[in-house]
């Protein structure tokens, strides 16, 4: 086996492959003077909106933003809990803090994902919302949450950062809550340049609030009906991530096909691949194994060329800035396992049969597998 370099990110090479048009697009809107609030910028929205199915999409200036808002354009704030995943990124609590809201955590399934029977147990009279997370582009099982959220009389608002091109039953993520939060941070399938991401929504009240918001709570250049915050959506990232939707389809089956390859190369039973259920549609914005002695192997594939990522080691209730929710460890026995076993493999679009079939046969050979 000759050591090959498998790098776990692609941007650079993303850029040599569309350098002509992505150039072209700074050109077009330096030329044009525009920068901010054009109707390009409302034309990539409604190129959203028909994509994923809902009526309304509102460009933000990141996922978080996106996330705060869709709980403060329901009111959701000071005295209500919300109860989500201790698997995910620290800007899901965040944003619930953020509006003066307390997290409440349910453990996850083997998917990674938050388990509807764990939400259940966590309600109580201060619940207002389930705020599930599609971990890695796999949506959580939006059949049996929408149920609990309809008996309960709850608000969903899915963090549905890492969901642009992935589907539950043949219905796009960030489509289900009454309010949802899509990122389109670098290393997402759909990716600007920089920051960026927007609201999914089909209540006009919702967008109407969050398009105020976004823009300083003015209505025209005059008139301030709402004190808001500046979070828009710049036009070359429209411009760009309008191109970039367009090959996100094609983005994702590259993904696929490496995820695809990796199920049948890897035999070490010690490292556990989720598999997809009939009924999703993963995006893949990563691919997350469980294994054991996952720092030696880490290391092991690090000496090899090859660049893994834990995603991540530490629970969210287990952070220093959540301390004061009163969690310990122990509490989410199934999430907490997981984190010690969690590494991401590259599997990017840009990666070759055979740096694929080189990272497989690293880990058979690790853990002495054929
Ligand atoms: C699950 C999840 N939630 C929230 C966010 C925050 O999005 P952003 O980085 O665009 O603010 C991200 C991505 O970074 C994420 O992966």
């Amino acid at each position: 086996m000759s050591k090959l370099k498998v790098p776990f990110i692609d941007l650079q090479q993303r850029y040599q492959e569309e350098k002509e048009e992505l150039l072209s697009c700074v050109e077009r809107v330096l030329e044009s003077g525009q920068l901010v609030m054009t109707p390009e910028l409302g034309a990539f929205e409604e190129k959203v909106a028909a994509f994923t199915g809902v009526k309304h999409c509102v460009g933000l200036n990141s996922g978080t933003d996106a996330l705060m808002m869709a709980l403060m354009a329901l009111s959701i704030g000071r005295g209500d809990e919300v109860i989500t995943t201790p698997i995910s990124f620290v800007a899901t609590i965040g944003a619930i803090v953020h509006v003066g809201a307390t997290p409440v955590f349910a453990d996850v399934r083997e998917d990674q994902n938050i388990d509807p029977a764990a939400i259940e147990a966590a309600i109580t009279t201060n619940t207002k919302a389930i705020m599930p997370v599609h971990w890695t582009g796999r949506i959580a099982d939006m059949d049996a949450i929408l149920h609990i959220a309809e008996r309960h009389n709850l608000l969903v608002v899915e963090d549905s950062a890492q969901t642009m091109g992935a589907y539950y039953r043949g219905r796009h993520g960030g489509t289900f809550g009454k309010a949802n939060a899509i990122s389109t941070h670098p290393l997402k399938n759909l990716n600007a340049v920089g920051d960026g991401g927007f609201l999914l929504t089909d209540d006009n009240a919702v967008a109407k609030k969050v398009r105020l918001y976004r823009n300083h709570g003015l209505e025209d250049r005059d008139i301030c009906v709402l004190f808001g915050v500046n979070s828009r959506l710049d036009v070359l990232n429209a411009e760009v991530l309008s191109f970039r939707l367009d090959r996100l389809k094609s983005v994702i089956e590259g993904r696929k096909r490496n995820v695809n390859l990796y199920r049948e190369m890897i035999a070490a039973e010690q490292m556990y691949i989720p598999p997809c259920k009939d009924y999703e549609e993963n995006a893949f914005v990563m691919f997350i194994t469980q294994c054991n002695d996952r720092d030696k192997l880490q290391a092991y594939l690090s000496e090899k060329g090859i660049q893994s990522l834990v995603y991540y080691g530490r629970c969210l209730h287990l952070h220093p800035a959540a301390e004061k929710f009163g969690y310990k460890r122990g509490d989410f026995p199934v999430a907490e396992n997981q984190a010690d076993r969690v590494l991401a493999l590259p599997h990017h679009q840009y990666l070759s049969e055979d740096q694929i079939a080189y990272v497989a046969e690293t880990v058979n050979a690790f853990y002495g597998a054929a």
